[in-house]
């Protein structure tokens, strides 16, 4: 949560900076500030509000001459979101100046020992012990990579760190511990952020920190040292995104934009993994380990649902045992792993705090521990024994659409994959399964303007509604808890989850003409299970929208036809239709549909 960017090179820092900022601002969006060094003296602007806050209140100074600054954009855990909390905090003498993302979990002590030595504190937030930290030991030394070094081994938790020094206006001083930072690498420029989109218009050359790096930037040189002082030689790694995947390309938010690029996601997801001539999936990562007796996956959210859905397709195509956790009951339930299990770590950002967690715990009880990740070079990815990229482009909206798709569409290579290699004895129906794959994005393209406009205009029909059931069987329950959290999470509609089947042990009891229930009923074999459960609800006057293919007989108040492939690719259909939905309600009642309140993209806090 949190983004901070630092430019320094030889255009005008600030627009860079705020231009940065914006970019992440999907990390966190309650206040904002900048630091820079103008003139020999250090500026900090802040707000509270939302980077074209931040805006008015910097262009409305002369802020053009400085070719170095600091910038960070805040998502509040210690201290309300008001601009004294905000970001970059400064030291008693008004000469450093430091952005922080993540969290110090021993600060009360450090303040505590701080004020005793007669230091002030200006703000509430965890962040300012930092600063103080380091201006301590900066006087006595008068060197940074020391001064920053001695403050690390005091503190605990996690931390992404830039820092500016006044009598160093020629270099960024930046370090992490469990929190992303990558460095960005221009000609006569450079950059430090929390993620590549913040400067990808001016380089796609990064170098990933890791944790206990400490990086000098300079305009003209980048230096890495590793906490015993010693220099680090680091791989530039050549990021394979282009800047329009960032932008809203016409569209009036991220997520709608992110929703109708399914089609091509889908695509990627599946490009070089499938040897149509010999129809079998190759994930050469995996081949050089024995299959396993037990697969375990891990993690939070969306992600969780597409693994939730993966356990469904991973059971029933190779009959391979399959548990799921949410990551952060995982990391402390002490978990049962043996050495011979598989554990899929699935994370979007690949910076999940207990996503990382489980990783690690994993990992340390031996389990072969594979990311299926979007974002390259991210912390998931690179502790992972082995990673497979799920290749859907950076993912800006806040409420994840098209990261789920592409995670997927991974879980079921991943499925047929295990089947093959256990038994291919079901050829004709692997075949035909691989050869719908490869149709889903041309027809899920053509359809997806059509499924666009029934869901706006349900989503205005039963904007009146204040929560919502969505139900759904087998493949379909996992996409049900989906829908729901789409939903809730960008209209604040509440929304509620379920097993179709689990609605008469309690939740049937909510049911009236005022609760609307959402049932995913397309062609499979319960579905004359799900039609008995939608009669009693019918039964209950509640009303119900019913997502499913043409011919089906369901009894609804709304029907809602989607195409029909077979039941595992419908699966892409249903996603997109439960996404829309949300979204068209989301737009209609005027909610900030890309920056949800209290939410923040990535979560690498506990
Ligand atoms: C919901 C959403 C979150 C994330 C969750 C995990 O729209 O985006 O539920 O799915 O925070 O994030 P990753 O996948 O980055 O680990």
């Amino acid at each position: 949560m949190c983004g901070i960017i630092g430019y320094v090179g030889h255009r005008p820092a600030v627009p860079i900076l705020l231009e940065g900022l914006k970019r992440l601002e999907y990390r966190g969006y309650d206040s904002a500030g900048i630091a820079f060094i103008q003139n020999k003296e250090l500026h900090i602007i802040k707000t509270e509000g939302k980077i074209s806050k931040l805006e008015e209140k910097v262009f409305s100074q002369d802020v053009l001459h400085a070719e170095i600054g600091i910038g960070h954009t805040r998502w509040a855990t210690h201290g309300e979101p008001i601009t004294k909390n905000a970001h970059p905090h400064k030291d008693r003498d008004g000469k450093i100046a430091l952005v922080h993302n993540g969290i110090i979990e021993n600060y009360k002590k450090l303040k505590d020992e701080l004020l005793s030595d007669g230091y002030e504190f200006v703000s509430d937030t965890d962040t300012e012990v930092l600063v103080h930290l380091i201006s301590r030991e900066y006087k006595k030394t008068k060197d940074p990579l020391a001064a920053i070094l001695r403050c690390l081994e005091a503190v605990e938790g996690a931390y992404a760190i830039g820092v500016i020094f006044l009598d160093r206006p020629n270099e960024i001083w930046a370090c992490r511990h469990s929190s992303p930072l990558v460095v960005g690498l221009g000609v006569g420029e450079n950059f430090v952020a929390s993620d590549v989109p913040a400067f990808l218009p001016y380089t796609k050359d990064v170098i990933f920190l890791e944790d206990g790096e400490v990086a000098k930037i300079g305009k003209d040189v980048v230096e890495v040292y590793n906490s015993n002082k010693e220099k680090v030689d680091k791989d530039v790694v050549s990021i394979p995104w282009d800047i329009t995947l960032a932008q809203k390309g016409g569209y009036k938010h991220f997520m709608i934009k992110e929703i109708m690029e399914q089609p091509r996601v889908i695509h990627d997801a599946t490009a070089g993994r499938i040897d149509f001539n010999k129809m079998k999936v190759v994930l050469p990562q995996l081949d050089e380990y024995p299959l396993p007796d037990k697969i375990q996956i891990v993690a939070c959210g969306t992600s969780y649902h597409a693994g939730f859905w993966g356990k469904y397709l991973i059971e029933r195509l190779s009959r391979i045992p399959v548990e799921v956790d949410i990551a952060s009951e995982f990391r402390y339930k002490d978990p049962i792993i043996h050495k011979n299990d598989w554990v899929f770590v699935i994370s979007q950002s690949g910076e999940t705090a207990d996503t990382l967690a489980g990783l690690r715990l994993a990992k340390k009880r031996g389990a072969k521990v594979i990311g299926v990740c979007n974002v390259v070079g991210s912390s998931v990815a690179r502790e992972s024994t082995t990673v497979l990229y799920t290749q859907a482009g950076p993912e800006i909206s806040v409420a994840s659409t098209k990261a789920m798709c592409s995670q997927m569409v991974v879980l079921l290579l991943i499925a047929i994959y295990l089947a093959q290699r256990k038994d291919f004895s079901q050829r004709e129906f692997f075949d035909q399964l691989l050869f719908s794959l490869k149709e889903v994005p041309q027809i899920l393209r053509k359809e997806l303007p059509n499924i666009r406009d029934r869901a706006k205009e349900l989503a205005i029909k039963y904007s009146f509604a204040r929560s919502f059931f969505f139900l759904g069987r087998g493949l379909f329950y996992p996409l049900a808890l989906e829908g729901a959290l789409k939903l809730k999470e960008i209209s604040y509609i509440h929304a509620e989850g379920y097993a179709a089947g689990e609605m008469k042990h309690g939740p049937i009891a909510l049911i009236d003409q005022n609760f609307p229930s959402f049932v995913i009923a397309p062609k499979d074999d319960l579905l004359q299970k799900i039609v008995a459960n939608i009669k009693e609800i019918q039964a209950r006057q509640g009303p119900v929208i019913c997502l499913t293919n043409k011919d089906i007989p369901v009894p609804s108040t709304d029907r809602w036809e989607i195409p029909y492939l077979n039941s595992i690719m419908t699966s892409f259909f249903v996603l997109s239709a439960t996404q829309l939905f949300a979204y068209e309600m989301a737009d209609y009642l005027g909610k900030d549909v890309d920056q949800p309140r209290n939410l923040a993209k990535s979560v690498t806090v506990e």
